[in-house]
């Protein structure tokens, strides 16, 4: 008998690309191989906003334990690994001085995949801002977006002709919107103004990246955008406008910036006085054309109108779904919307990778064994949606689980569990679990 996953995958073509996926900051250990700070150091630190005050310093210990973790890779028989550069580990001190350790950490990194038949796709910022950046204002400035084509630069030079498909920035609304209008992750600052630059030069930062990327050749290049389903509270007039501006922060200004070169009019309405000078300049550099389109998905927000929330006027709450242990909701077919409008809108003609998707759960040792039923459950309603879509035609090309391992969770610290394969902190053991079981069955029939 076929168990779930096993039947979506042999309704998907032999081509269709199966991958896990993890980041820097929240695998490798930030105190290893000479990597600098990068400003989740300070923040986990400084701001009180981080469980525990955890932070990324030894994390899963990867950069000790890469080939173990590749082989967790291989074995399961994922064809790809989505894993991220960390800037500070490459220029810990400045701009010019390379480590050659970080540079030595990702060949061996990189040629490892290929040895084991896993191709490389790479992000190239995942968040660990070097801290000497933040300083100086980091996302808010112009400065940083051309810093980051250097780095860029560099990682071409290095490692380019081994990657097969590279996205500037992971979720440029996280680096943003979370970032600096919510605060909740690095730099921790509560500020439209603030945000509404950060908005702005996260996506030059990726034009800029895809510029240089292609003066060196490079021919499957893409972004990794995060989407989250928007429902309106209720049906009055007010509360649909304030679910549609949802939206236009959320998940239109990245896709309809880069893929039609404009920023969406709700948005903007709220941003405009903030904006850098000169932006609409900028927007040809952003929209440079791809060769693919990522999706993040996990869930959906319900949206309500909140008079309190100054600037914005609506607060995002969670309905009556089953929830994850990050208490968001299960609402698989938030995933098909976004697929079906982007196709419909901007891409269809480009390959769309599911980029990340899967979910954190409580995750009780019974035995020596994670029976995490509900994870594999979480990742056959989602593959379900991607096998009726690409029956239908829709140009899905791949799916990545998030994570290969539990790991780093950024404000939630190491209390949430997104890992196929669970990390003893203490030991650094890992033990796959049920669903990295589930996956090695389907994916090497
Ligand atoms: C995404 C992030 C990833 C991880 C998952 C759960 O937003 O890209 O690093 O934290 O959420």
């Amino acid at each position: 008998m076929l168990s779930s996953l096993e039947t979506h995958v042999k309704r998907l073509p032999d081509d269709f690309l199966f991958g896990v996926a993890t980041s820097s900051y929240q695998i490798e250990g930030s105190n290893f191989g000479g990597c600098g700070l990068s400003h989740w150091h300070e923040f986990a630190k400084k701001s009180g906003r981080v469980f525990n005050q955890d932070d990324g310093t030894i994390a899963c210990n990867h950069y000790h334990l890469w080939e173990t973790d590749l082989n967790l890779v291989r074995d399961a028989g994922f064809k790809s690994y989505r894993f991220s550069f960390s800037w500070p580990r490459l220029l810990p001190e400045n701009s010019k001085k390379i480590n050659p350790e970080g540079i030595s950490f990702y060949d061996k990194l990189i040629d490892g995949m290929l040895d084991r038949g896993i191709k490389p796709f790479a992000t190239l910022y995942h968040w660990d801002l070097p801290v000497r950046h933040a300083k100086k204002g980091g996302w808010q400035m112009r400065d940083t977006a051309n810093y980051f084509a250097d780095y860029t630069d560099l990682i071409m030079r290095s490692f380019g002709d081994r990657l097969f498909s590279v996205a500037p920035i992971n979720e440029p609304w996280c680096v943003a919107w979370l970032s600096h209008y919510w605060g909740h992750h690095a730099p921790g600052v509560e500020s439209l103004s603030s945000a509404a630059k950060a908005m702005h030069f996260v996506q030059l930062a990726h034009g800029l990246s895809i510029q240089v990327m292609r003066s060196y050749g490079h021919r499957y290049l893409g972004c990794v955008l995060n989407k989250e389903y928007a429902v309106p509270f209720d049906d009055t007039d007010e509360t649909v406008r304030l679910t549609d501006l949802f939206d236009a922060i959320y998940n239109k200004w990245f896709d309809q910036s880069i893929f039609a070169g404009s920023y969406p009019r709700e948005a903007l309405a709220l941003f405009e006085e903030h904006m850098p000078n000169n932006y609409i300049d900028d927007l040809s550099i952003i929209s440079q054309p791809l060769d693919w389109v990522g999706t993040n998905y996990y869930t959906r927000s319900i949206i309500k109108p909140d008079k309190l929330e100054t600037g914005i006027g609506f607060r995002c709450i969670r309905g009556d779904l089953p929830k994850t242990d990050m208490g968001w909701e299960i609402a698989p077919e938030g995933l098909a919307h976004f697929i079906k409008r982007t196709a419909e809108n901007y891409a269809p003609q480009l390959p769309h990778y599911i980029t990340e998707n899967g979910m954190a759960s409580t995750d009780i040792i019974q035995q020596g064994k994670i029976n995490d039923i509900d994870r594999v459950d979480y990742f056959d309603r989602h593959l379900q949606i991607i096998t009726d879509l690409k029956l239908q035609g829709v140009n899905l090309a791949g799916y990545f689980a998030w994570s290969l391992l539990d790991n780093y969770e950024w404000a939630y610290g190491y209390a949430k569990r997104f890992g196929i394969v669970h990390v003893d902190y203490k030991t650094q053991k890992r033990m796959p679990k049920l669903s990295y079981r589930a996956w090695q069955k389907a994916l090497t029939r």
